[in-house]
């Protein structure tokens, strides 16, 4: 897999310099290095003499350097038995480099997309020549969509080619953790958006409260976008990394379920069930946050404004089923009967809460969808 290029330093000769603490070594070498290694093997197939080594580094080194020891608890998610969403897409490596580059989260999910684009015109011969193709376009379409400004060309430097972190040497898992890592940032743009929209309500700003709502369908809409990008995997591929992906799920994702409770407090049945007993620190949030469809209740909204306001729920409502079916459509093509990586029993699971909805409206029945 991969544009790695060979490194010239050899892995086990850098752990060695870590080791004796020499100050030459520097993090993103040993992580460039690593990362190397990953290409070639999988994370899963690291042995473990060498995830002992970086284990025991890590607990050396402790946090004295914040992104070495977010791209080690990445890479040994499996080995320390923390395997999950966060560890499998490398989240919090991820946020640090959106940090470096001192960008929004929706300029860096079209960075993400754009390393797609990068991906697919680097490696030949792994595709055929139409799927490379339309990935492609894919990738372009929502980079255009999402920040026109960004470069595709651009390579962003610094430890952003370290956040993709294949546990397998399937040519398509390298585009899937760069969709799903895409797709985490645009959740975190639209609980943005929301919690805007709602602060706009608290302080009776309701065209702003409306804007924010109408942005954030516009991303959501945009995010479609990469599940067609998504539906180019070939399903040989995907069964074939998904044997060592067991026990992450995006059903951890903490950034979906912060903007499903900055909507509104989600129904009993879902709060208490298995949809947020996988995201223990977020359910632990709800009795403290105040949410959007809570400021409606309470400020309310008359006229034309509170009309427009309406509507921009609906809208946002609307775009949020869209986006559940085309999901859940994906999943059951890829997976049928199977049960889901997360240990729900899958499909099932996602047609359950199909009309589950965001948004409770001022009357206190559901928002219209
Ligand atoms: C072939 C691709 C995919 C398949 C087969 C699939 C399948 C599933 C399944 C079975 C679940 C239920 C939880 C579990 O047991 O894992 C789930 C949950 C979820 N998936 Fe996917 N998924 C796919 C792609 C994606 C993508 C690209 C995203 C975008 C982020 C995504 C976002 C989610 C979210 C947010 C949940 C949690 C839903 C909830 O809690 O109600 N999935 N997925």
């Amino acid at each position: 897999m991969a544009r790695t290029r060979p490194p010239a330093l050899h892995l086990d000769a850098e752990l060695d310099r870590q080791y004796r603490g020499d100050r030459a070594a520097d993090p993103r070498t040993l992580a460039t290095l690593v990362a190397g290694r990953v290409r070639r093997t999988g994370r899963h197939h690291l042995g473990s003499p060498l995830l002992d080594a970086l284990g025991d580094l890590q607990d050396r080194l402790g946090d004295g350097d914040v992104h070495l020891d977010a791209f080690l608890t990445a890479v040994l998610g499996r080995h320390r038995n923390r395997f999950c969403n966060q560890t499998y897409l490398a989240l919090p490596l991820v946020e640090l480099v959106r940090v470096d580059l001192g960008v929004d989260p929706q300029t860096m999910s079209a960075l993400l997309v754009a390393d797609v684009v990068r991906h697919e015109r680097e490696v030949t011969g792994a595709l055929d020549a139409r799927t490379r193709a339309v990935r492609i376009r894919h990738a372009l379409r929502f980079v255009a969509a999402a920040a026109p400004g960004v470069d595709v060309a651009h390579e962003p430097g610094g430890w952003f080619a370290l956040t993709a972190l294949p546990v397998s040497t399937e040519h398509d898992e390298y585009f899937f953790i760069r969709v799903l890592q895409a797709h985490e940032m645009v959740f975190t743009t639209m609980t943005d958006l929301l919690r805007a929209a709602t602060a706009a309500l608290r302080a009776d700003d309701v065209p702003a409260a409306t804007a924010h709502l109408a942005r954030a369908a516009v991303v959501l809409d945009q995010a479609a976008l990469l599940f067609r990008l998504v539906a180019t995997v070939r399903p040989a591929a995907f069964h074939s990394f998904r044997r060592y992906t067991e026990g992450a799920s995006a059903i951890q994702s903490e950034s979906y379920k912060r903007f499903e409770i900055a909507c509104g407090t989600p129904s009993p049945p879902r709060l208490a069930g298995e949809a947020f007993a996988h995201v223990p620190v977020v359910r632990a949030e709800v009795p403290h946050l105040d949410d959007f469809s809570a400021a409606w209740r309470e400020v309310g909204a008359d006229g034309a404004d509170g009309a427009a306001l309406a509507t921009a729920v609906t809208a946002l409502e609307r775009g949020h089923r869209r986006w559940k079916g085309t999901h859940h459509s994906l999943a059951a093509s890829m997976l049928g009967d199977a049960p889901g990586s997360g240990y729900t029993e899958g499909v099932p699971y996602l047609r359950r809460w199909l009309d589950e909805r965001l948004f409770s409206a001022p009357g206190g029945g559901a928002g219209a969808a």
